[in-house]
């Protein structure tokens, strides 16, 4: 769908240099609230021996020190807000899998401004103002579901808040209700599938026509096989709730070449995930984050531990970044070799006769890690091509990544399926 520069907002249409003096203002200014207000960052900033007036330019910024999620955990529930709590206008979380989950807190302000680049990422994905937007993320603590929510609304959409779950139920709305977009995780929109077909109901004579799909990584294979089941747009958000939750960074329909960093209120760059240098745009690391705009919870440096690299604008002067491979948190290391959740997505999604449904098992016999991949057979594969795949996965696991696998096709519909974010990884080693 073409877009014309009038949709833009007035963020979207900055020049480079525009947009560079922007980000250097606000980040002087970003410093120097969190320098005032959280004592972590007093702290922090003091011991490295830097201070928010070093700031001069952009490239200053690598003089500043990291903030992790540790170090958000270590401040559990609210030392990292920067306003009292009367301002703070509401509270979001992120589970985590171990320990104290991480909060964020929002002011009206940043609520404001959280909605306002949903609402642009929305928009680059091809809504406009009138549209239905079924969100099936999950309402509640988690920033998925009330993100894409006040996004859609900002926008002048008509919002559906299905959250996840009750799949069945999903179906039915999407059928009455017709809404022209769905804001879901990509494993999500995969069990929907099956239940459409459960029901009877052709997936592609549906009304969607794009969907925003984000909170977990996902593959070129995977937009494949989401465009042609459901014959629609598949489009990539990023975000995480640290910096604000969705809308970090977002694909446009136009192009689906990567995703523009919404540059004009969260600042990135890309750092050696060993070293924390900073590397050239181009190169591939660890993405770091500063929020430009934030009053509640001003993050510095975050490390978000995703691995990608930056891109030069398309669509818009904001950088791109590329689709993300993974966390380094999800990185299996395998016999000395490092494997990628994604990677195995990409072998499972061009194989004959698997459907895209798939998880690892890690165990451990003796002193020796191994992994099986179990995939799911299609509901047509013969025994035959059931063999054939299994062989197939091994033999590109062991040329592409460098690493001997297991490979395991299961019965159609006996793996788990995602009502969120999917797990991919089972660890049943001893730990
Ligand atoms: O997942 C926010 C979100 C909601 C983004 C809905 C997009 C759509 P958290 O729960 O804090 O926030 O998890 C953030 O999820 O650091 C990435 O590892 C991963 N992630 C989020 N979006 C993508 C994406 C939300 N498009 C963590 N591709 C991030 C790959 C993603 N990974």
């Amino acid at each position: 769908m073409a877009e014309t520069t009038d949709l833009l907002d007035a963020g979207e249409r900055l020049g480079a240099d525009e947009l560079r003096e922007l980000q250097l203002e606000r980040l002087r200014a970003q410093l120097g609230h969190a320098y005032a207000n959280v004592p972590f960052y007093r702290q922090s900033f003091d011991k490295a021996g830097v201070h928010p007036d070093d700031c001069r330019s952009l490239t200053d910024l690598a003089r500043f020190p990291f903030t992790t999620k540790a170090d958000l955990r270590e401040h559990y529930p609210d030392g990292m807000f920067a306003v009292p709590r009367e301002r703070v206008r509401r509270i979001h979380a992120s589970s985590g899998t171990t320990g104290r989950p991480t909060v964020v807190g929002y002011t009206d302000n940043d609520l404001s401004m959280w909605a306002d680049v949903v609402a642009r990422s929305i928009r680059a994905a091809g809504g406009r103002p009138g549209d239905t937007v079924h969100v099936a993320y999950g309402y509640g603590l988690f920033t998925g579901g009330l993100g894409a929510h006040y996004g859609a609304e900002r926008l002048g959409c008509t919002v559906i808040p299905a959250s996840g779950g009750m799949t069945a139920r999903q179906v039915q709305l999407i059928q009455d209700l017709k809404p022209g977009l769905i804001m879901v995780t990509p494993s999500y929109m995969l069990t929907l599938l099956d239940e459409f077909e459960r029901q009877g109901v052709d997936p592609q004579s549906t009304s969607l026509r794009v969907g925003i799909f984000g909170a977990e990584p996902w593959t070129e294979g995977m937009r494949r096989e989401i465009e042609e089941r459901f014959a629609i747009d598949a489009v990539d958000i990023y975000g995480l709730s640290e910096v604000i939750g969705p809308g970090v960074a977002q694909e446009c329909v136009g192009t689906k070449d990567g995703l523009h960093v919404h540059e004009d209120h969260f600042y990135p760059e890309i750092v050696d995930p060993v070293t924390g240098e900073v590397l050239p745009d181009g190169e591939r690391g660890e993405l770091v984050f500063t929020s430009l705009t934030k009053e509640a919870m001003p993050v510095i440096r975050y490390r978000t531990r995703d691995l990608t690299r930056l891109l030069p604008g398309t669509a818009r002067a904001f950088r791109r970044m590329e689709k993300v491979t993974g966390r380094s948190d999800d990185m299996v290391i395998l016999r000395g070799v490092n494997l990628f959740p994604t990677q195995i997505e990409e072998i499972v999604l061009r194989t004959p006769g698997v459907a895209p449904h798939f998880q690892l098992r890690l165990t451990r016999e003796g002193r020796l890690d191994s992994l099986t991949v179990r995939a799911e057979a299609r509901p047509d594969a013969t025994a035959e091509t059931r063999k054939a795949a299994a062989r197939a996965i091994a033999a590109a696991v062991k040329d592409g990544i460098g690493v001997s696998v297991a490979v395991e096709i299961v019965e159609p519909e006996s793996l788990e399926r995602s009502v969120g974010k999917i797990r991919r990884i089972v660890d049943l080693r001893p730990s």
